[in-house]
């Protein structure tokens, strides 16, 4: 039997396409492996966000080369480098036999039919990925169902790749969001999560549906127990979805709303479409409304012309905030993107500023998981621990859960956990029954 070998960076909708591309692979009689060296079909689906794992992606073609002359008859790049540099693959690494973009993934059983004579690319921006047939896919995660709900996007931040490699936004229609949730649920899933690169912009025209209106229908399907949602912009966020977060039961408490900076003038130079008051505003006014949220954030350090005051003013946002986790980088120059025509902050300024962002939100973060310290909270089975615990779950808010149990537990089962200690990422404790 045809052996396939896929290894996947970036994001969830990434990750997402990576388990549609191995379903797809599946569905042809491809099996599986984890072992590089066996496989007949390697398939890297790459990031290309920042410069970091765009540059991976080379490195690993280059030590691969040793394998064209063994087994493997088809080396393929997919997902976001391919499609931002195209044919330029074939010239930097001559021995990639099939490039193809994100939103072409439809047209992976003809590209390799294709790949096995010569050189095989697509890289046009479809909306098939949109509707991928429920009979063959298979979800990664062992307990979440992640749900396509639209694709690109029409933001223009000055620093970002993804307009480029994802295409204009597309949206999903209404009625078969809905029905991939009753499948996921008829399926035993029991937590959903929306997603998209800016889900707030989401509509069906036709139907006359927008993004509240599509969390307010997804939350009252039955056996839906968790609902989340992923990315949120907060140029975007509409209130109304903070009052449904408040009223439904089953959408999660925690709300991930990218902020990037907190400077106004680095927010417009970002062109983020908000600044630092519009932005202090809006969790002022979710804070309000869902008082005990966990808030999650993205931020960009060492964005060009940022100054040290400018780079105080994210730390004072922080401070003032108290987001439960962010994720910070450092500003990546990236092809084609207006910023990286600015002049550059000086890379050891801006490591700087990275550890010091890092160590401001450490100490918050401490203090915020600890909140949950002699707390008993809900949490979803997903499978054994790392750690010396048994079992590892989820939050509601979605933090991740090492707890001990006197009995045999079932993944994607519920249990009440005591929180017996908390840590910087996790917190520890023990099933109550
Ligand atoms: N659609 C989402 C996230 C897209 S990319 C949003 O609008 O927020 C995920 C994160 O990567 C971004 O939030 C940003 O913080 C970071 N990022 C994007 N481009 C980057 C770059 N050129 N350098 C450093 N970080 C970047
Ligand atoms: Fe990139 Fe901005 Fe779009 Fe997010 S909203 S994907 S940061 S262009
Ligand atoms: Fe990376 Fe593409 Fe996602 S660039 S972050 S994999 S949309």
């Amino acid at each position: 039997m045809q052996k396939y070998f896929i290894k996947t960076w970036g994001c969830q909708m990434n990750v997402l396409d990576g388990d549609k591309i191995t379903s797809l692979l599946e569905n042809l009689g491809y099996e599986k492996t984890e072992n590089m060296e066996d496989a007949n079909i390697i398939l890297l689906n790459t990031c290309s966000v920042r410069e970091g794992p765009e540059n991976k992606v080379f490195s690993e073609l280059m030590r691969l080369k040793y394998l064209k002359e063994k087994n493997l008859e088809i080396l393929g790049v997919v997902g976001c480098v391919a499609q931002q540099e195209k044919e330029e693959i074939f010239k930097k690494v001559p021995f990639v036999d099939l490039v193809m973009g994100p939103r072409s993934i439809m047209q992976l059983p003809s590209l390799l039919n294709q790949a096995k004579e010569q050189k095989a690319i697509e890289t046009s921006f479809r909306e098939d990925t949109l509707q991928f047939p429920q009979e063959i896919l298979k979800r990664s995660h062992p307990t979440k169902a992640s749900i396509t709900i639209m694709e690109g996007c029409n933001k223009r931040c000055t620093y970002c790749v993804v307009p480029e490699t994802r295409g204009k936004e597309v949206y999903r229609p209404f009625d078969s969001i809905v029905e991939e949730v009753k499948i996921c649920i008829d399926k035993g899933y029991k937590e959903i999560e929306l997603l998209g690169q800016n889900v707030n912009c989401y509509r069906d025209i036709k139907k006359r549906k927008d993004f509240c209106d599509l969390l307010d229908e997804v939350s009252t399907i039955d056996g839906v127990k968790r609902l989340r949602f992923i990315t949120s912009h907060p140029r975007h966020f509409p209130i109304e979805a903070a009052k449904l977060i408040f009223e439904r039961e089953n959408i999660c408490k925690f709300l991930h709303l990218p902020m990037q900076a907190g400077s106004s003038r680095i927010l417009k130079l970002m062109k983020r479409q908000y600044d630092r008051e519009f932005y202090l505003n809006l969790i002022d006014k979710i804070k309000e409304i869902v008082k005990d949220i966990a808030l999650s954030s993205d931020f960009i350090v060492g964005f060009p012309t940022e100054s040290e005051a400018e780079f105080e003013e994210t730390l004072e946002c922080i401070k003032k905030i108290k987001f439960d986790t962010i994720f910070s980088f450092i500003y990546s120059p990236r092809p084609k993107t207006e910023a990286s025509k600015l002049k550059p902050v000086e890379k050891e300024i801006a490591k700087a500023r990275l550890s010091r962002l890092l160590e401001e939100q450490n100490k918050i973060q401490i203090e915020r998981f600890s909140r949950y310290s002699g707390k008993e909270i809900e949490v979803l089975l997903e499978g054994k621990s790392k750690k010396g615990e048994q079992y590892m779950g989820r939050s509601d808010d979605n933090k991740v859960v090492n707890f001990t149990s006197s009995r045999e537990l079932k993944v994607n089962n519920f249990y009440k956990v005591k929180i017996t200690e908390s840590f910087l990422h996790s917190l520890k404790g023990e099933e109550v029954f």
